[in-house]
């Protein structure tokens, strides 16, 4: 339990629920979105397409289809427009609203991306230190399931991995 770090591709995880960092339209798209669609295979969109749109800092959820993942929460976190236009509530609300439905569905363990990171923009050591912390406040309640950060790249993960060692070492 608690929050770890993982290098890789999120679709391989076998987890409860994998996060995508999706678009308002729930339309799919490139980066992770486009990885999760490839490998939950053809029913994902009709699914997505009954869902209709999701707002920013918002989640909706799907079966996991053919990942082993039991359910895809599409998440939408904010486009980067210099940080005054909410972008750290917005991010903040799709990992807490992730969580907290999680939760409600009694799922045990979730795997989030480095949402708004990629195409959105979001500076990665800002997105980090929100993603962690609201992770950290939601654990705080909530200790009965594992959080992981799963990050494409090395550097992206030594962000987590410095950031989680940070706040422990502050919480002591
Ligand atoms: N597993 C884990 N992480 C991944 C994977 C993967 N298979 N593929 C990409 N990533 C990482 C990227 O390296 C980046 O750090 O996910 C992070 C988020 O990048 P994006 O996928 O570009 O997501 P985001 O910035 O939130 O942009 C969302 O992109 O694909 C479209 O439809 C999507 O319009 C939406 C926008």
């Amino acid at each position: 339990m608690g929050m770890r770090v993982v290098e890789g591709d999120i679709t391989r995880l076998h987890v409860d629920v994998i996060v995508n960092a999706a678009n308002n339209a729930l339309a799919g798209g490139g980066g992770v979105d486009g990885a999760i669609h490839r490998a939950a295979g053809p029913h994902l969109p009709q699914a997505c397409r009954n869902l209709g749109r999701c707002d920013t800092g918002d989640v909706k959820a799907t079966p996991g289809f053919e990942l082993s993942a039991n359910a895809i929460y599409h998440t939408v976190g904010p486009v980067w427009q210099g940080g005054m236009s909410q972008e750290p509530e917005l991010l903040a609300s799709c990992y807490r609203k992730s969580l907290e439905l999680a939760a409600r569905q009694g799922f045990q363990s979730i795997a989030f991306p480095a949402i708004s990171c990629g195409v959105y923009g979001y500076p990665a050591d800002q997105a980090v230190t929100v993603a962690v912390t609201t992770v950290q406040i939601f654990l705080e309640e909530n200790a009965n399931i594992d959080v992981i950060f799963c990050c494409f790249a090395r550097d992206m993960a030594e962000l987590y991995r410095d950031a989680i060692q940070t706040m422990e070492k502050h919480n002591h």
